[in-house]
């Protein structure tokens, strides 16, 4: 597959996968979501000796800083927009279920479904200008890539309240803190970072490594309604008011005036 929206470069046998939109902030139109699931279900085949991945943004300022907002208009279902959070799911579990070790290096904002492509990836290295948040609710919406299941196993529930319902940014020291990254390193040193734990890693069993991968995304598996609440959710609020509203206001840049309809 010719991608578009996203780049790959091979090191050494450790993938970069760059989503490449410095435009719109790396914003996930659903075009990069589908690619980003190509990779993880095909792409991959084609890099001999594969390592492990490395997710990152194009430029400086931003990781990935969410959904694509400006392809929320046109949904007037509830059926269309839990078919959007779907594609999500269906991408990003395929990367947390990847057979290597999959690691994102944040380095600017990482909001709402760039968050949550992050929260996919086994580990995460946050640069010192990292920014975390789920500014999901000033839209009128909550996470759609399965955000709100992830972010509580690592921060506990109370925190995954405090931070889905503030919408507070978490910057890369606390991120470490809480459990949501790994490491905290020097801005321009998240990629070096992950490929070094990935060239760890390159050194144990690889089988043992796709059945520790298994595992513990088993004990994460509890067949929890959870996903499918936030699925159908996500669907009902694309048809409120109250997400126009928010959607809109973000788009004619000014603050917008709920209604809670
Ligand atoms: N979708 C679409 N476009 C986006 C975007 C997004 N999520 N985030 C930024 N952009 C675009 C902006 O519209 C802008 O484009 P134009 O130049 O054409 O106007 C460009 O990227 C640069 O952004 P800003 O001018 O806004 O940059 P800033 O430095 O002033 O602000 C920011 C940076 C605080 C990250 C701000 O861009 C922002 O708040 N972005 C939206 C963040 C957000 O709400 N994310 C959640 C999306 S919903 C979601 O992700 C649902 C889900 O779970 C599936």
């Amino acid at each position: 597959m010719d991608y578009q929206n996203i780049l790959i470069e091979n090191q050494n046998g450790v993938v970069i996968l760059t989503i490449n939109r410095p435009h719109a902030l790396n914003a996930l139109n659903m075009a990069t979501i589908s690619e980003v699931g190509h990779f993880f279900e095909l792409g991959y085949k084609e890099i001999e000796n594969l390592k492990g991945v490395v997710i990152t943004g194009a430029g400086d300022k931003a990781f990935v800083a969410g959904a694509d907002i400006k392809e929320f208009t046109g949904i007037e279902s509830p059926e269309q927009g839990s078919a959007l959070a779907r594609n999500g799911h269906v991408a990003f579990d395929r990367m947390e279920q990847f057979h290597k070790p999959v690691i994102a290096a944040v380095q600017g904002f990482c909001l709402g479904g760039g968050f949550e492509l992050a929260l996919a990836c086994h580990m995460r290295i946050a640069g010192e200008k990292a920014k975390f948040s789920f500014p999901e609710v000033n839209l009128g919406l909550l996470p759609g890539f399965n955000g709100s299941q992830r972010l509580p196993m690592l921060v506990g529930k109370a925190k995954a309240f405090e931070m889905l319902m503030t919408t507070d940014m978490i910057k890369a020291e606390e991120a470490v803190r809480l459990g949501i990254a790994n490491h905290h390193v020097i801005q321009g040193e998240e990629i070096n970072k992950s490929i070094e734990i990935i060239e760890k890693i390159a050194t144990k069993a690889p089988l043992a490594i796709a059945e520790v991968i298994k595992t513990v995304n088993a004990y994460q598996n509890k067949e929890a309604d959870g996903t499918e609440q936030e699925i159908n959710s996500f669907g009902y609020l694309m048809t409120t008011d109250d997400f126009k509203e928010g959607t809109a206001a973000f788009i004619e840049k000014r603050g917008a005036n709920f209604k809670g309809k």
